[in-house]
């Protein structure tokens, strides 16, 4: 069958939309509508093209991946080599670097850089041909590489088309394939499970990722790309800075944070500034690499070897460091997961001082067979934890033995068990482990739970070591133990007082909050809310039968048998006894199931703008307690648009599209009669 011209016109509207969505989603992380507008535009192309499959593009957002696996990867060589960085570790080297280039050029004022992050990936080079991407092929070894167009393809923040009209017929555009810390260790974590291969960073996984015969595997991988460069010069374009916004504009995802910078100076103020950043960043960094931004400059500088004059990287300290194991402990944490860790000799490691690193679970301990006394290889990656790598078997001391499987709980000497298909083996004592009970006190309190500010790890620990909290129910009576809190070490009248008043006030926490708190297994905080909103108090939950508990939505048969075995569990149910006669909780308060709950149950609600009674994230928590759920972008189906003060461009979608809008004054007034 042939399409009629308004089929043609849907298709390429469809297509040309999600394009933008996609550049928006994938390459900005800021979305201009929700994911299910997106998944209806989506399957509304699949549709179109499954009924006229002769019209199906190459560049269509539906062709990302389907291509079949091959044997081996077709070598290719490159237009333009791709060349390599020098690079800098010191002040002194830059200043060498600086100076030269400014001999050679015989200037004397300061030199325009674009310092941009040096992403921790692979190298790839991607040829557009009139806007639509045909070939995406790795370095090699900077002369020929390999096609690896079909798994290009599969990475979403690449543009299979390039936004805009005004393309050039022949682009080559240069950049880095990375995989972000959270996907790498969620890949690792799947691997492990199963009993597969780790990779030992984010950068090796990116490239065994992306060298897959198959792209169909490669699609599963957590990718992502940043183009930091074209071959040749773009029309009209006289600076790199330039060229990076004009390659934004087409739809590329820019290396993130680049920035105009002045001579030596202006490089080692970036170079600070992301050297903290990378800290925390979701995606590794190795350096800053600072290129003049002038391209008749570098045009004159030209290339040395395999490297540019105009560029140069400075690298960040390395994120791994060899050290001796000295113990390997065992950890018990919430739900009982026993955790080998490494004690380690102290060192330091880019910037930080390294004692402890997760060895995971007691499978990986075995596959890298890492023993007291061993020297080890140990990584930082972003903000969590350090873990051991590898270790140096060459430097293993006489006698070193292999770390047995416990038989037993360190911690309460229960027995251990390990569930099938998973790898863990947790302890079987539950909250009769001391250890469980401890962490469960924690996680209670944390910021995502009850929120109870001064409550933390430390502070856990001394009010468990001193014996004035042993259940999590115990926080509600340290207020009869004052005058005992206020002469522990450490706290003093004016931390302890901080600390019942947050106390106090976590009992208007909502009763959603409160069930997550529990830290009952396999209860995330959808499930607590459904619960919540389903129940209404915590009395009617603790009555129910596992067939009463499996009646809520979203609550399976798996997750009822939890919740119902954690109720009935005889320690468990004299704790949650005890919650029912703390008074004036919200938790307890036996109430209607409200009009607001059913009002809000399930319905999407947005805020923008700021607020003058209570923070994005308190307004966010309350509409979450009320059942709704929190979005960051208008659609049709938005129930409607809170709006602060400096709203942005959602009030405008929200009254194009005819969404409710509610000042904070009505807001409030609906939190208050929610309420009541
Ligand atoms: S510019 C001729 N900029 O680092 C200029 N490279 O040794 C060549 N890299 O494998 C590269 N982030 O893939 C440049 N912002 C960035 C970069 C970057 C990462 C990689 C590049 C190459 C290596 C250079």
């Amino acid at each position: 069958m042939q399409p009629s011209l308004q089929d043609l016109e849907i298709l390429s509207e469809l297509r040309a939309q999600l394009h933008l969505h996609n550049y928006r989603y994938y390459a900005l992380d800021d979305p201009l509508i929700e994911d299910a507008e997106y998944d209806r535009l989506f399957r509304q192309l699949q549709d179109l093209e499954a009924r006229f499959p002769a019209w199906i593009t190459p560049d269509s957002p539906t062709q990302r991946v389907g291509q079949a696996p091959v044997a081996a990867f077709v070598r290719v060589p490159h237009e333009q080599p791709m060349f390599s960085l020098d690079n800098v570790f010191d002040v002194a080297k830059l200043e060498e670097f600086d100076q030269r280039l400014r001999t050679t050029l015989l200037l004397s004022e300061e030199v325009d850089y674009i310092a941009e992050p040096k992403m921790d990936g692979l190298a790839v080079a991607l040829l557009y041909r009139n806007g639509e991407l045909v070939r995406g092929a790795t370095r090699g070894d900077g002369v020929e590489g390999e096609d690896v167009t079909a798994n290009i393809r599969t990475v979403r923040s690449v543009p299979l088309r390039l936004l805009g009209t005004e393309v050039p017929e022949l682009l080559e555009v240069r950049g880095e394939i990375c995989m972000g810390i959270a996907g790498f260790r969620a890949l690792n974590r799947q691997a492990e499970e199963s009993g597969l291969r780790v990779f030992a960073n984010p950068r090796n996984a990116a490239a065994g990722s992306l060298k897959q015969l198959d792209p169909r595997v490669t699609a599963s991988r957590p990718l992502l790309f940043f183009c930091y460069g074209v071959v040749g010069r773009l029309e009209g374009v006289e600076r790199h800075g330039q060229m990076l916004r004009q390659l934004s504009r087409w739809g590329m995802p820019v290396v993130p944070g680049w920035q105009e910078v002045r001579g030596v100076r202006g490089c080692l103020a970036y170079y600070r500034q992301l050297a903290e950043q990378r800290q925390t960043a979701e995606v590794e960094m190795d350096g800053v690499v600072y290129k003049v931004d002038s391209l008749e400059l570098q045009r004159r500088l030209g290339f040395v070897a395999r490297a540019p004059r105009w560029a140069v990287a400075h690298k960040f300290p390395a994120l791994e460091a060899k050290t001796v194991v000295e113990a390997i402990d065992i950890q018990v944490g919430r739900t009982g997961v026993l955790t080998p860790v490494a004690r380690l000799k102290p060192v330091n490691v880019a910037g930080v001082v390294v004692t402890n690193a997760t060895l995971h679970n007691f499978q990986e301990l075995a596959r890298k067979d890492v023993r007291v006394g061993d020297m080890v290889v140990v990584r930082r990656a972003g903000d969590v934890i350090p873990e051991v790598v590898r270790v140096d078997v060459s430097q293993r001391p006489l006698g070193a033995e292999l770390f047995p499987l416990p038989s037993r709980c360190p911690v309460c000497q229960g027995g251990v068990f390990q569930e099938e298909g998973e790898v863990a083996w947790r302890c079987r004592a539950g909250l009769a482990c001391d250890a469980q009970r401890k962490e469960a006190i924690i996680h209670f309190a944390s910021r995502s739970a009850m929120n109870i500010e001064g409550l933390g790890g430390q502070t856990v620990d001394l009010l468990w070591r001193e014996g004035m909290v042993t259940d999590v129910v115990d926080l509600y009576f340290l207020a009869d133990k004052r005058a005992q809190l206020v002469v522990l070490e450490g706290l003093g009248e004016k931390s302890v007082d901080n600390l019942l008043v947050a106390i106090q006030k976590s009992r208007q926490m909502d009763l959603g909050r409160f069930l997550f708190a529990l830290g009952i297994r396999d209860v995330g905080e959808v499930t607590a809310r459904y619960l919540a909103n389903h129940f209404g108090n915590l009395q009617a939950i603790l009555e129910a039968d596992q067939e009463t508990l499996q009646g809520t939505p979203e609550v399976g048969n798996k997750v009822a048998k939890r919740l119902f075995d954690f109720f009935s569990e005889p320690h468990n149910r004299q704790v949650m006894d005890r919650f029912l006669t703390v008074p004036d909780t919200s938790w307890t308060q036996v109430v209607e199931i409200n009009r607001d709950r059913r009002i809000l149950a399930g319905a999407t609600v947005v805020v923008t703008g700021t607020l003058n009674s209570l923070t994005r994230q308190e307004a966010k928590a309350r509409l979450e307690g009320l059942g709704a759920r929190v979005s960051g972008s208008v659609s049709k189906r938005t129930r409607f648009v809170v709006v602060g003060d400096k709203p942005g461009a959602k009030l405008t979608q929200a009254l194009a599209l005819g969404v409710d809008v509610w000042d904070e004054e009505t807001f409030l007034k609906f939190l208050q009669e929610g309420d009541g």
